[in-house]
């Protein structure tokens, strides 16, 4: 059994314990954050934690913990689930909600704490850089129907879930989302790029897309590698008619897409953008 955080105590997740009367529970008030570690080195924490205090702020919710004090947390998590998730492949789940009130009320409540909560779980190893090695995904497409605040971290996840289980009912493993215009905004848990005549696009950041922490480090991995990177907005057609398709996450790095709606992407196999491009994160990721 994992051990989990819970409000400054480690113990196993078996035994963590929450009262429905957690705003969490009760509201989906709260923010959360997934970071990826692999043989215990952190990609993004940086990234993570400033989003994760942005999104408390936006919320206003106190940030309980430093970052020096997310760190410890981190890195005890990491090293007391090493002997339980052997191949060193961590994902760490933080979770802050606004806590546990008395009544159900929806005004935000003076005067409690915030409950944290964090765990560990295995995430898939890191990408190969070889594109015959890679596991390309086949994903559906749907108009987003979320709510126009997707910028925020929010612990509110049943608009993406619900996109999330089309793909899974669809047999495919994510859901890529346009807005009203009919211009892609990013997936149910990733962001989107493209590659078209050799130039990489995802589209520009505001209320309709998360900013992905992974999205952050592979637009500047690529820079530095020289590729040519855009943010810029592109509709839906542009997307099915694009030569690669990749989604971004902390669990998922930079992968490559083949199918599209039922629709076979340039070739349908993972293309030789891909492939540079992975190798620029894979030698930057640990540096951002
Ligand atoms: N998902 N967009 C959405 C809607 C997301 O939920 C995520 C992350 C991303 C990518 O963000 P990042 O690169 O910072 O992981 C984009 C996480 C991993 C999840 O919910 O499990």
């Amino acid at each position: 059994m994992t051990i989990a955080f819970l409000n400054g105590d480690y113990m196993p997740l078996s035994e963590a314990r929450i009262s429905p009367m957690d705003r969490g529970f009760l509201f989906g008030d709260g923010i959360y954050e997934v970071i990826p570690t692999y043989k215990g080195r952190a990609v993004g924490f940086k990234g993570h934690t400033t989003r994760m205090a942005q999104g408390l702020k936006a919320i206003e919710i106190k940030n309980p913990y430093t970052v020096d004090q997310w760190q410890d947390i981190l890195s005890t998590l990491v090293e007391k689930n090493t002997a339980f998730i052997e191949s060193g492949n961590i994902g760490v789940y933080f979770h802050v909600s606004r806590g546990t009130d008395t009544k159900r009320f929806h005004a935000y409540p003076k005067n409690i704490e915030p409950t944290v909560f964090g765990f560990a779980f295995e995430i898939a190893p890191p990408q190969p850089t070889i594109a015959s090695d890679a596991k390309p995904f086949k994903v559906a497409l749907q108009q987003d129907k979320r709510w126009q605040r997707c910028h925020i971290k929010s612990t509110s996840l049943l608009g993406n879930v619900m996109h999330y289980q089309a793909g899974v009912d669809a047999g495919v493993s994510e859901t890529i989302l346009y807005n009203s215009e009919g211009m892609v905004t990013e997936a149910s848990s990733c962001n989107v790029f493209i590659v078209k005549d050799g130039c990489i696009s995802t589209p520009p950041l505001n209320h309709e897309l998360l900013p992905g922490i992974t999205r952050a480090i592979a637009i500047e991995a690529f820079k530095q590698a020289g590729l040519v990177v855009t943010e810029t907005w592109f509709s839906k057609e542009a997307l099915l008619d694009a030569d690669e398709v990749w989604l971004t996450s902390s669990s998922k790095e930079v992968a490559p897409v083949i199918e599209v709606d039922g629709k076979t992407i340039g070739s349908g196999q993972v293309g030789p953008v891909w492939e540079k491009a992975i190798n620029a994160y894979q030698a930057y990721k640990f540096e951002a």
